[in-house]
């Protein structure tokens, strides 16, 4: 039987944190066994807001180095950057074509993000969803996996696909132009809150940098900011109690990185105190990092590796995305390349 097919990226927006490990890309790892997976850093999303380009390049590397690290294998998926293969461009403008105007002012995250950038909202910020659903509609995935936060893109994905290609240029008879995917959230991680407010997502924008884990942060200022984090003023640790956000956040942490899960993580913590917790929290968030940072430090330090790797990726992908780009052409009559 065909193994249905993975596709997943992060923006290299800056340093990634235990939220993108633990929502995102811990669930790739698992998925490698039994998938076909295609994994990139979606660096053309990350120009639609203010960038500097020293550091995106750098960010750019050093994202894909930490999939790596994180455990993604390169001999098993494909590993690469998003705009290296021209392709995914392409069908965006191909999509923006077909997709109303209102259906992307009605995204959550623009609207957020928006905000944000006050009077100066780039067109690319507005059309963000459409790259999105080029990179995933390219590689005829079948499954997206992703945190909480990305499954409103997920769906403007499939209607997109389904609503404005397949029923409309579905010329093809034996097969619809776009395979529709299907969103693979899965709930344990889904959603890993702020170090400082419980009731907020771990982010890379939140100004406070006590709120959030980086992957690359030393043992010391994990252990540091795991001391400062917001805590009740409740004994023993537990889950899902609405009124303690951040005892349901540090213990799920907990769970997952001690792999202790759920159950028996509420047993040894049920009666510990926040003084006994936290530097328990704190010595298995370090030793959970501990491999991830040595791997990354030596992909890192010598280059060449890295960059075989993402060569090696670039013409996996390139191969997938230029048959189905050939499709869309096709479909919509774009018919002079041959
Ligand atoms: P971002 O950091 O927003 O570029 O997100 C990259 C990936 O990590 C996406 O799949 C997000 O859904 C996931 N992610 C980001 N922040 C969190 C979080 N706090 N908890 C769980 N998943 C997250
Ligand atoms: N928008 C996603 C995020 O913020 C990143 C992303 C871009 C992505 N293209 C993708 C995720 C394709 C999955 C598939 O996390």
């Amino acid at each position: 039987m065909e193994r249905k097919r993975v596709l997943s990226g992060v923006q290299p927006t800056g340093a990634l944190h235990l939220g993108n490990w633990l929502g995102a890309i811990r669930n790739w790892v698992d998925l490698q066994i039994s998938h076909e997976t295609f994994f990139c850093v979606v660096d053309l999303h990350a120009i639609t807001v203010p960038h500097d380009p020293a550091v995106l390049s750098e960010n750019t590397l050093s994202t894909a180095a930490l999939y790596i690290a994180c455990g993604i294998d390169p001999k098993v998926s494909s590993i690469f950057i998003q705009s290296q293969i021209a392709a995914h461009s392409e069908l965006c403008w191909l999509l923006n074509c077909v997709t109303p105007l209102n259906w992307l002012e009605r995204m959550i995250q623009f609207k957020e993000k928006a905000v944000k950038q006050g009077d100066n909202v780039s067109v690319g910020l507005l059309d963000y969803p459409v790259l999105m659903a080029a990179d995933i509609l390219l590689y005829d995935s079948d499954l997206v996996p992703v945190g909480e936060d990305q499954k409103q893109h997920l769906e403007l994905a499939r209607d997109i696909a389904q609503q404005r290609i397949n029923s409309r240029y579905n010329n093809t008879k034996d097969r619809p132009v776009l395979k529709i995917p299907k969103p693979l959230i899965i709930k344990e991680g889904a959603k890993v809150m702020s170090l400082t407010d419980g009731r907020k997502k771990m982010s890379k924008s939140d100004p406070n940098e006590g709120s959030r884990i980086g992957l690359l942060d030393p043992p010391e200022l994990i252990t540091k900011k795991i001391k400062r984090a917001k805590t009740d003023q409740y004994i023993g640790l537990e889950f899902d109690n609405p009124d303690r956000p951040e005892a349901d956040n540090l213990l799920t942490i907990y769970s997952i990185l001690s792999g202790l899960g759920k159950e028996e993580s509420t047993n040894q913590c049920k009666e510990m105190g926040w003084g006994k917790f936290k530097p328990l929290l704190g010595d298995v968030t370090v030793s959970a990092l501990e491999p991830i940072q040595a791997k990354y430090k030596d992909l890192m330090q010598e280059r060449t590796e890295l960059r075989k790797i993402l060569q090696a990726g670039k013409s996996d992908a390139e191969e997938v995305a230029q048959a189905t780009l050939k499709r869309v052409h096709s479909a919509l009559g774009l018919t002079c390349r041959e």
